[in-house]
C-alpha cells in the first residue's frame, strides 16, 4: 500500500456513493421528465458520484410507486449511463416517511431497502419529538433492518447544541445522513452551523444530495467535498463519501 492506501482513496473525489437523490420521473416530486432525470445524471457525474441510489418518496398517503416501477426506473437511467460510458451504477431504494404501516410493507417487500441490503433510509417530520424519531427507528431495528435517519440537521428535537438526543442515537447503532446542500449553505444558515458542528464530532455517516432536479437542487458534490476536504480528517472524508457506503450498503 502506497502513500495514499488504495487507488481507490487517492481519488476519492471520483468514486463518491450518493445514497440519497429523487432521479425516477413520475413518482414523486423529484425528476420530472427522463430528459430531466439524464441531465442529473450528466451532472452527477461530473461530481465525481459513481454509485447513486434512487430514493423515490414513500409518503403515508397510499400513492407509491411499486418496487416493480422503481427497478424500471433505474433500468432506464443505467441504460443511459451505460449508452453514455459512464462508469456509474444506478440502484433501487425509498426514502421512507415513517408511519406505522410502513413497517409491515417494508416486511412484505413493497418498500425498497437500499440496494438490496437490510439498509433503510427513513425520515420524520420536522417537528416530530425525539422520542417518537427514537422508538421508530428502533422499532425498525428490531425487525431487523438498519436504519439511516435521512437529513438529520432538519429535525428540531434532534439539534439542539451538544447534540445528545443524535449521539444517542448513534450509541443505539443508528447511521446518520446530512445533506450536501446543509454543509455548503444551500438551505441557509442554520442547517449549514449544525451540520459543520455534526461534523466536527464526526457524528455524520453519509453525505446525500437529496437531489430533486437538475436545477437548484441537482446532484452536485464539488463543493461539499472541497469543505469536507478543509475541515475534516481524510479517512473521514473517505468514510462519508464512499466508504461507510460500501461497507454497509454495497457489500
Ligand atoms: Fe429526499
Amino acid at each position: 500500500m502506497g502513500l495514499f492506501g488504495t487507488k481507490k482513496q487517492a481519488d476519492y473525489k471520483n468514486c463518491i456513493v450518493d445514497i440519497h437523490s429523487h432521479m425516477i420521473p413520475g413518482v414523486d416530486d423529484g425528476a420530472k421528465s427522463y430528459e430531466q432525470a439524464y441531465a442529473m445524471l450528466d451532472i452527477a457525474y461530473r461530481h465525481g458520484i459513481r454509485d447513486i441510489i434512487a430514493t423515490p418518496h414513500f409518503m403515508p398517503d397510499g400513492k407509491n410507486a411499486t418496487p416493480e416501477i422503481i427497478n424500471a426506473g433505474v433500468d432506464k437511467l443505467q441504460a443511459y449511463a451505460d449508452e453514455n460510458h459512464y462508469d456509474l451504477n444506478i440502484y433501487k431504494g425509498n426514502e421512507i416517511y415513517f408511519h406505522e404501516e410502513a413497517v409491515e410493507l417494508l416486511e412484505q417487500d413493497k418498500i425498497c431497502t437500499l440496494a438490496d441490503s437490510n439498509c433503510v433510509l427513513v425520515e420524520f417530520s420536522p417537528m416530530d419529538d425525539a422520542r417518537y424519531i427514537r422508538n421508530s427507528l428502533a422499532e425498525l431495528q428490531n425487525m431487523g433492518f438498519q436504519p439511516i435517519i435521512a437529513h438529520v440537521e432538519r429535525y428540531m428535537s434532534l439539534i439542539s447544541s451538544p447534540f445528545d438526543k443524535i449521539e444517542e442515537l448513534k450509541d443505539m447503532g443508528i447511521l446518520i445522513q446530512v445533506n450536501a446542500g446543509s454543509i455548503t449553505g444551500f438551505f441557509g444558515k442554520q442547517s449549514k452551523t449544525v451540520a459543520e458542528k455534526l461534523l466536527k464530532k464526526e457524528l455524520v455517516d453519509f453525505i446525500g444530495t437529496d437531489a430533486h432536479s437538475d436545477g437548484g437542487r441537482a446532484p452536485r458534490m464539488k463543493e461539499c467535498v472541497e469543505i469536507l476536504t478543509k475541515k475534516c480528517k481524510p479517512s473521514y472524508v473517505e468514510d462519508l463519501l464512499y466508504r461507510n457506503a460500501e461497507t454497509y450498503i454495497l457489500n
